[in-house]
């Protein structure tokens, strides 16, 4: 089976991490975002991904390389010249998605986290006999996403509304689909909004079925939901596989550190961390809801609650970073340095406190 996974757009929620790496290769949970869905689709016996990408195909070429091997998977890119939005880029990658099989394809949105059911939807394609497989999630402020209206017994789907003014329901869309190769023959090579100009056509011709996914979901695309999504993530794991999560006196509720980490003495870590390759965690560090990615130094007594500190960074002695403080790739904080809410962009030093929620460059 095939699969495009749709990488393009800026990730400007993400900034200033994404400054750095495109949305889809910043980490998450230790590891770049992409390869958590691609490893997924591997499982279910994926042998091809097409990277649909608008800018910079090398970057995540050269990036990806190392993970075909491992994985014995091939990953190709199909670039656009102009952005095609959600529909466009399937009709450019035309002819590496249909090889006559008639198999459907996955397409994902690069954005989204969860336990990533694939065996389930394909099991459920394969019974409905329409053309198009989206699988939805419930969520408590619907109006950010595609709303889906459907009938609860077969998953048949009446509407699709994207980002709808008024409420509709709160099952929307998880930006993970399943679809025959004729969904192809109602997508021209224009920019096209799958969400807005394809799936109310398939629905309007009572094709399009949804499965609601079973476990946890999140788009991690912003950085608050980035720290929700890592919470959630930590639980699934915990029920799947408790012995991957870090154990000790010093640790509290969930906490993923990577084995080449390094934790000094007298530490209290958790809960909901992800420590990354490469790390130092001086003593007396203090770490909450956060994560910290590749080959960072936190000081002495440093502490750090809701925050996400970027590549390459140091965090100063008796430093305090929370309130959704993001750091972008190689930032210095410096010793007893305050920093709340501070969005800090790639390759800054900071000397004075960071006093209230603010952007700097
Ligand atoms: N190749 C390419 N070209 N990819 C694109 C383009 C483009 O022009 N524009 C957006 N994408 C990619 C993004 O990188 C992302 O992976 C995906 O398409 C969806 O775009 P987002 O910008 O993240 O959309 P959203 O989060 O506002 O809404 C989408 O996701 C929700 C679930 O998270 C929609 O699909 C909603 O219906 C859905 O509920
Ligand atoms: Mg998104």
């Amino acid at each position: 089976m095939k699969a495009l996974i749709l990488v393009g757009g800026f990730g400007t929620r993400l900034r200033p991490l994404t400054l750095s790496f495109p949305k889809p290769l910043v980490d998450f949970a230790n590891k770049p975002m992409i390869l958590h869905q691609i490893e997924a689709l591997k499982e279910v016996g994926v042998t091809e991904v097409v990277l649909a990408i608008n800018y910079r195909p090398e970057v995540m070429l050269n990036f990806l390389k190392d993970f075909e091997d491992k994985l014995g998977i091939t990953i190709t890119c199909s670039q656009e010249t102009e952005p095609l939005g959600t529909a466009g880029p399937l009709a450019l990658a035309r002819d590496k998605l249909v090889d006559g099989s008639g198999e459907p394809f996955f397409v994902l949105n690069s954005d989204v986290i969860s336990e990533y059911p694939f065996a389930e939807l394909i099991k459920f394609h394969k019974n409905h006999g329409g053309e198009a497989t989206i699988m939805v999630t419930k969520v408590d402020e619907p109006s950010k996403y595609g709303v889906v209206v459907m009938e609860e017994v077969t998953g048949l789907v009446e509407k699709f509304i994207e980002k709808p003014k008024i409420f509709v329901g709160n099952k929307i869309n998880a930006g993970i689909y399943l679809l025959n190769p004729s969904v192809l023959d109602r997508i021209e090579l224009k920019p096209t909004s799958i969400e807005k100009e394809v799936f109310p056509r398939i629905a309007a011709d009572e094709k399009l079925y949804a499965m609601v996914l079973p476990g946890f979901w999140m788009d991690v695309g912003q950085p608050r939901d980035y720290i929700t999504g890592l919470r959630l993530y930590l639980d699934s794991i915990r029920k799947r596989s408790a012995d991957r999560l870090a154990a000790g006196a010093h640790i509290v509720g969930n906490v993923l550190v990577h084995e080449s980490a390094k934790i000094g003495e007298g530490c209290l870590i958790g809960p909901d961390v992800a420590i990354g390759p490469g790390c130092i965690v001086e003593d007396g560090v203090r770490l909450s809801r956060c994560t910290v990615m590749r080959s960072v130094r936190i000081k002495k007594h440093a502490c750090i609650s809701n925050s996400i500190i970027g590549w390459h960074s140091t965090v100063g002695q008796w430093a305090r970073i929370e309130n959704m403080t993001i750091l972008g790739e190689d930032v210095h904080v410096g010793d007893e340095v305050y920093t709340n809410g501070g969005v800090v962009l790639p390759h800054k030093e900071i000397k004075s406190s960071i006093l209230k929620p603010e952007i700097v460059m």
